[in-house]
């Protein structure tokens, strides 16, 4: 009896620093293993394969035509758009020519990571190369976009199985979140609101309220402005995960675009 062929994935890298691979590759179910021998066949991706140069683009392109109309894209990294799109390029195509190239037949794209969902890092002011998300340039299908920086793992894969179980992406927002992962606050969650709501804080790192768990709204937490299920997924094993507030860091607003890293944080009086 032949095996039932497994879905193709194009994972494309532009402008970005490869942690939302490297995320991935924390995941522990299933593990990124699990997923690209059992689940997926990942025809293309510069980390993950021993190919490189011709062969891999050779590699991409059969799989495309293989696969036309059935493939999943994923985009990870920013696409700089000044001066013709120049400062990304790869086997002698800018990012936009490649994303448009590998959008046109796939059935669905999901821009992983915040550089894919809106810019990211490499936008931030004075945004020298005009680095945009993946929808500025997809604009005749839906992206589905999965900020962080790095993204939850969880989020993605679960995107990804929702996609390969039922044959449709899961419900977004309007900036292409799945709804399931970004539609509340991380202050909703938290587990150190009920000091806010009491009105303990850590005022500097290391003081008394920071070893005792306090809130951390006064080091400069984005958790009342930042939508995403960091404190009830957390990073890593379920079983013994984290989130970046669990640690004692406050949030930095990574999946926000606008929140954290795109300006500098001032800290409340
Ligand atoms: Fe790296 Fe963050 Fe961009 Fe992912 S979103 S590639 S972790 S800078
Ligand atoms: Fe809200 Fe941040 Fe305080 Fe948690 S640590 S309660 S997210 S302000
Ligand atoms: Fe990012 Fe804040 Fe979650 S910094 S990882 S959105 S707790």
């Amino acid at each position: 009896v032949a095996a039932k062929k497994r879905p193709s994935v194009i994972w494309l890298h532009f402008q970005e620093c490869t942690g939302c691979t490297e995320s991935m590759l924390r995941a522990e179910h299933p593990t990124l293993e699990k997923l690209i021998l059992d689940v997926i066949s990942l025809d293309y991706h510069e980390t993950l394969f021993a190919a490189a140069g011709h062969q891999i683009e050779a590699a991409r392109e059969a799989a495309m035509k293989a696969n036309a109309g059935k493939y999943v894209l994923v985009i990870e990294g920013a696409i700089p758009t000044k001066d013709g799109g120049i400062y990304c390029k790869i086997g002698g195509k800018t990012a936009i020519e490649l994303t448009k190239e590998c959008a046109k037949d796939a059935a669905a794209v999901i821009a992983i990571g915040s550089c894919a969902s809106w810019g990211g890092m490499p936008s931030t002011d004075p945004n020298p190369t005009g680095a945009v998300g993946a929808n500025k340039i997809i604009t005749d299908k839906p992206v589905v976009t999965i900020p962080g920086c790095p993204p939850n793992p969880y989020n993605f894969l679960s995107t990804v199985v929702h996609f390969l179980t039922f044959g449709t992406l899961p419900e977004i927002d309007a900036l292409g979140r799945p709804k399931f992962a970004y539609s509340r606050l991380i202050h909703e969650n938290c587990e150190r609101r009920a000091h806010f709501d009491a009105g303990r804080f850590a005022m500097e790192f290391g003081d008394d309220g920071h070893r005792k768990g306090y809130c951390l709204y006064k080091l400069g937490c984005k958790g009342p402005e930042t939508y995403a299920n960091c404190p009830t997924v957390l990073f890593g094993d379920a079983g013994g995960g984290t989130w970046p507030v669990g640690c004692g860091h406050p949030c930095i607003g990574c999946t926000e675009q606008g929140v954290g890293f795109q300006k500098p944080i001032h800290l409340p009086a």
